[in-house]
């Protein structure tokens, strides 16, 4: 029988992409995800989907419960680092308060598996030519120090529950499947990338800001990987932890990076269509270069980065050319295939259960201390 991988924010873009990957290396797939940001029509039809919130501890009891989840992808949360400075509470409810609810449940259920999305905003701002996984750790906004926080609670529920990681670090993401079926698509776009495509492809004007840093052509420097390289390290990693490796966090990088100007460059070659771009000032806190070291993931997985840039952005255009609208449906039009793949569940009224024994004694000791004093 095939192994169950639970994958939270599997309908947004590198969750759909690893799904994929996943159902493709023979998993059976079952994905949770609220659709905050994420699309419906991005989940692989061959994947279950339950509509949920991952912060839903009923929810998820009644998930583990009637499935044998033998790991879990994390990655359900929040991404916009300036939209985390607005709203802090936000962002750690959903990039950390979302893992305690999974590993309350992997605990209880003894799943032992899980790999996590991380981001090198966990680094902070970096001149060192290839950040390695034991560079100095100090994000610089809420985003970072959420997924920093969430780290490390994985790491101590290693050492009391002995639940096994693979923390990803990823860097800059770009590109889409090969057959353009899915692809990146934010509500709110802020990567350069597909900034750039749809700047050529509609010709509307965009910016770069700042062309005095201390790189080849003077704009910034950062290191891209394609999704579906992504989506092959998180299959690689969650089979490392499924035959018995032990807990890993690994950068996922290309070593090589690209500069903005190369980028807007090659976005107006692939689609010969010239970018409508301008230099705008320096934004505080862009750091002049930031590139990943992969040597502990070609180590470890045996894995590298096999697509270029100029492959990303073929894919990024191919998606969006053949999906003007990007995805346009609607719930209430589901397709019948699509009903089929909906798990209807409810929440259970067993949540509690997921609770630590201590925590279950506080919240006897205070309905015992309510009853006796009638507060
Ligand atoms: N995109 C990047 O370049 C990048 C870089 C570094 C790290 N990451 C990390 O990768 C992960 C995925 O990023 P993405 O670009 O695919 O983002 P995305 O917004 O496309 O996907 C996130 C998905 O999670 C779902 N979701 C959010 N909160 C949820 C909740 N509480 N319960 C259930 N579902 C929930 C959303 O609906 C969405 O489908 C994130 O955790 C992010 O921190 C992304």
């Amino acid at each position: 029988m095939n192994e169950t991988i639970l994958v939270t924010g599997g309908a947004g873009y590198i969750g759909s992409h690893a799904v994929k990957q996943l159902v493709n290396a023979g998993y059976d797939v079952i994905v949770i995800d609220n659709l905050s940001t994420g699309h419906i029509d991005a989940v692989d039809k061959k994947a279950k989907l339950v509509i949920g919130d991952v912060r839903d501890l009923g929810l998820l009891d009644t998930i583990f419960s009637r499935n044998n989840i033998a790991g879990v992808m994390q990655f359900a949360g929040k991404i916009i680092v300036p939209e985390s400075v607005s709203h802090p509470l936000s962002y750690f409810d959903d990039n950390f308060t979302a893992v305690i609810s999974i590993l309350r449940a992997m605990r209880k259920y003894d799943c032992k598996n899980i790999v996590f999305s991380s981001t090198a905003a966990v680094y902070g701002s970096s001149d060192s030519p290839a950040i390695k996984e034991d560079a100095p750790l100090h994000p610089e906004s809420p985003y970072g120090f959420s997924k920093l926080a969430a780290e490390h609670l994985i790491c101590d529920c290693e050492k009391a529950y002995g639940i096994k990681h693979c923390i990803f670090r990823y860097f800059n993401v770009a590109g889409a499947s090969e057959d353009g079926s899915i692809g990146e698509a934010h509500p709110v776009e802020t990567h350069l990338i597909p900034v750039t495509v749809n700047a050529a492809l509609t010709g509307r004007p965009m910016q770069i800001f700042g062309n005095d840093y201390q790189t080849r052509d003077g704009t910034n420097l950062r290191d891209y990987i394609h999704v579906l390289d992504l989506a092959d390290a998180h299959v690689l990693g969650m089979k490392m932890l499924l035959s018995g490796g032990k807990s890993e966090i690994i950068n996922l990088g290309s070593e090589n990076g690209y500069t903005n100007k190369e980028i807007v460059e090659t976005v107006g070659a692939v689609t010969s269509h010239p970018v409508n771009w301008t230099y705008g000032p320096r934004r505080p806190g862009d750091a002049d270069s930031i590139v990943a070291s992969n040597e502990k993931a070609k180590q470890i997985l045996g894995w590298k980065p096999t697509r270029d840039l100029k492959c990303m952005i073929e894919s990024d255009v191919n998606w969006r050319n053949k999906h003007p609208k990007l995805y346009g449906r609607t719930l209430n039009k589901l397709t019948s295939d699509q009903k089929k793949q909906l798990l209807i569940y409810r929440s259970s009224n067993h949540a509690k259960a997921l609770y630590e024994e201590i925590e279950t004694k506080d919240q006897e000791r205070l309905e015992k201390l309510i009853k006796a004093n009638r507060f």
